[in-house]
């Protein structure tokens, strides 16, 4: 049997894709949550899951380092999807990147500073707006940085927005609807192509159901 890696990444997409997987047959030996491990074993003697961080995931099977993986669309619009192919929109860990900020705060003078972790989709967000902003990068904790006057908003992803409101923030803009990705490495796609498209169709049958 062909062997496959799988990258994933702990809390959300894990839990989520658990169903996924066990619809392709997959079961995985241990819970990232308790184990220390990053490459687990499976009840499939070929197939290996490695836990990364969310953001590496499409870096991973960019290089090959795993032949799969699951991605928020967030973080593949950041990536920008070189060396992958995106078969399957597994809709899962769903929301929505938005920019947001304190409504009744006074238009800045001069230029807008936007915190984010999206800065390749921020920067893209408002050039298509012709808006010229100053984006200020930060790996977490954005709602805190119009609190604070480190920027005049944010762009990140919302659910149920009580991060948000729990910060005096509110929803501004719209700019993507997210959900999460199957993502291959081009070669696997070619080299591993029965056992991949096997994969892909059991899990298109799941997310249909
Ligand atoms: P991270 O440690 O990078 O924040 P998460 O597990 O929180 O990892 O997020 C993984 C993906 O899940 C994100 O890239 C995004 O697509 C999606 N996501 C993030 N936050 C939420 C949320 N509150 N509700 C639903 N989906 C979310
Ligand atoms: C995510 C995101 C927002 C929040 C939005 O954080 O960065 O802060 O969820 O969800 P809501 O609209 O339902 O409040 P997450 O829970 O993933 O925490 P972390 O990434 O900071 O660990
Ligand atoms: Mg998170």
């Amino acid at each position: 049997m062909t062997a496959l890696t799988i990258a994933l990444s702990k809390g959300r997409i894990f839990r989520e894709t658990l169903p996924l997987l066990a619809a392709a047959g997959i079961t995985p030996a241990e819970d990232p949550e308790t184990s220390r491990k990053l490459i687990l074993d499976t009840n499939l003697a070929e197939v290996k899951l490695v836990i990364v961080r969310a953001t590496d995931v499409p870096t991973y099977v960019q290089y090959g380092a795993a032949d799969l993986g699951v991605a928020g669309k967030d973080v593949l619009m950041e990536h920008g999807g070189d060396g992958l192919y995106e078969p399957l929109d597994l809709r899962i860990a769903r929301c929505r990147l938005m920019v947001a900020g304190d409504p009744d705060a006074p238009p800045p003078r001069g230029r807008l500073r936007v915190a984010t972790k999206y800065v390749n989709a921020a920067r893209r967000h408002y050039a298509a707006q012709g808006r010229q902003v100053e984006i200020i990068k930060l790996y977490g904790s954005m709602e805190l940085a119009p609190l604070v006057g480190l920027a005049d908003c944010i762009v990140d992803v919302v659910d149920t927005g009580n991060t948000l409101r729990a910060n005096g923030l509110a929803p501004l803009e719209h700019i993507a609807d997210i959900s999460s990705r199957l993502i291959v490495n081009r070669a696997a796609m070619k080299m591993k192509h029965a056992r991949v498209k096997e994969l892909i169709e059991r899990m298109a049958t799941a997310v249909a159901a």
